[in-house]
C-alpha cells in the first residue's frame, strides 16, 4: 500500500496546532514546576532556620558559659585551665569561633572542617583542657549546635562557594599493618629528628624544644607544644587521629602540616614513634 504524504497546507496546519498545544502546555506547567521548586527551597530554608534556632538554644545552655554569646571564647568562665611545663605557664582559653579557624579537622591545612569533625569534637570533648564531652545529649541536638557554630563567621558561606571540593576533601587515612612495629618506631624516630619535630616538642616529646618558649597562637597568646607524655591527645589518641594531625596541621597554633614534606609512609612511621613516646610515662 502506498502511503501518501499529507497535502502541504494540511500538514502545516497540523504542525502549527501541535506547536500551539505544546506552547500552552509549557505555559501552564513550567511555572507550576518552578513554583514547586520555590516551595521546596522555601521549605528547605524554613527547616534549616529551625535547626539553627534549636542549635542557638542548645548552645546557650551548654556552650555559652565558656565559648561566649558571640562565639568569641569570652564566656563567663573565662580561662579554663593553667598548664605548666618546664617552668612555663600556659592559660587555656575556650576556642574563639569568630575567626573560622579550626584545629581538629579531617581536611588539609587552610580548609574548613567538615560537619562531622565539629560533631566529633563536641561529642568527645577535649578532656585534657576540661572541654566536656557531650556524647550523652541527643545526636539531633549536637547536629543543630554544629549548624549554629557556623553562624559566628561569614567565612562559612564564602567557603561553601569558593572552597575547592577536591583540594579540601578529607585526608585519606589508610593505616598500614606495620604501624607500631619496632622497625617502624625506629624509622619514625629518625624522621622525628630529621624533620625537627623536636624543635618544638623536645627530643623526648615533653614539649620543651628550643622553639617552644617563643611560640604564639593566631591570637598572639602563649602556645605550648603538646607534651606527648602527659596523657590523651586533644583530638583523640588513635593512630588515625595522630596521622591526621601531622597531615593536616593544627591551624591557628603553629603546629604545621607535613603533607608536602613527608610521604604517606613516612607519616605512618611518625605515628608509630609518637605512640611510643606517649607510652613512656603512662
Ligand atoms: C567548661 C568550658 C567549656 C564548655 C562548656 C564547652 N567548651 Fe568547647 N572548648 C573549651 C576549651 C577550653 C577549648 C580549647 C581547648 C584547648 O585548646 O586545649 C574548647 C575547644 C572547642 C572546640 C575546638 C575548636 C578547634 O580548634 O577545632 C570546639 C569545636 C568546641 N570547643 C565546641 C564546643 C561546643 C559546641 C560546646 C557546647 C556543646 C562546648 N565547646 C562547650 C571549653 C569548653
Ligand atoms: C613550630 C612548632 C611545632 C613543630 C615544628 C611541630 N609541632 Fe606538633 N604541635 C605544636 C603545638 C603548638 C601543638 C599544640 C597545639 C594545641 O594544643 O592546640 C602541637 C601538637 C601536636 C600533637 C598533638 C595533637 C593533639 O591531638 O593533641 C601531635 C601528635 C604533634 N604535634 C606532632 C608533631 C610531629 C610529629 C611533628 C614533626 C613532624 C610536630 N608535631 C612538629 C607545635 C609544633
Amino acid at each position: 500500500m502506498e502511503i501518501k504524504d499529507m497535502e502541504g497546507p494540511e500538514r502545516t496546519f497540523r504542525m502549527k496546532a501541535l506547536m500551539l498545544f505544546a506552547l500552552i502546555l509549557s505555559l501552564i506547567f513550567i511555572p507550576l514546576a518552578h513554583a514547586e521548586e520555590e516551595e521546596y527551597d522555601d521549605e528547605y530554608d524554613k527547616e534549616y532556620e529551625a535547626i539553627v534556632e534549636a542549635g542557638r538554644k542548645a548552645y546557650g545552655v551548654r556552650c555559652e558559659i565558656c565559648h561566649g554569646e558571640k562565639g568569641d571564647g569570652k564566656g563567663l568562665a573565662g580561662l579554663i585551665r593553667r598548664s605548666e611545663m618546664s617552668g612555663r605557664v600556659q592559660v587555656i582559653y575556650p576556642w574563639d569561633f569568630t575567626r573560622a579557624v579550626f584545629r581538629f579537622r579531617s581536611t588539609p591545612s587552610g580548609c574548613m572542617p567538615k560537619d562531622e569533625d565539629l560533631l566529633n569534637i563536641i561529642s568527645n570533648g577535649i578532656p585534657i583542657s576540661l572541654m566536656p564531652p557531650h556524647k550523652h545529649i541527643p545526636l539531633e541536638e549536637r547536629e543543630s549546635i554544629v549548624q549554629y557554630i557556623k553562624t559566628f563567621s561569614d567565612y562559612w558561606e564564602e567557603a561553601e562557594e569558593y572552597e575547592d571540593e577536591e583540594e579540601c576533601a578529607p585526608i585519606k587515612v589508610d593505616k598500614p599493618e606495620w604501624v607500631g612495629t619496632t622497625a617502624s618506631v625506629i624509622r619514625g624516630k629518625h624522621i622525628y629528628e630529621s624533620m625537627k619535630c623536636w624543635e618544638c616538642h623536645g627530643h623526648t616529646g615533653t614539649g620543651d624544644g628550643p622553639k617552644a618558649p617563643e611560640l604564639k597562637d593566631d591570637w598572639g597568646r602563649t602556645m605550648l607544644p603538646f607534651d606527648f607524655t602527659s596523657g590523651e591527645l586533644k583530638r583523640g589518641s588513635s593512630p588515625e587521629n595522630v596521622y591526621i594531625t601531622f597531615s593536616g596541621g593544627l591551624d591557628g597554633t603553629g603546629m604545621p602540616s607535613y603533607s608536602d614534606f613527608l610521604k604517606e609512609e613516612e607519616r605512618w612511621h611518625l605515628v608509630s614513634y609518637t605512640l611510643k613516646l606517649m607510652e613512656k610515662k603512662h
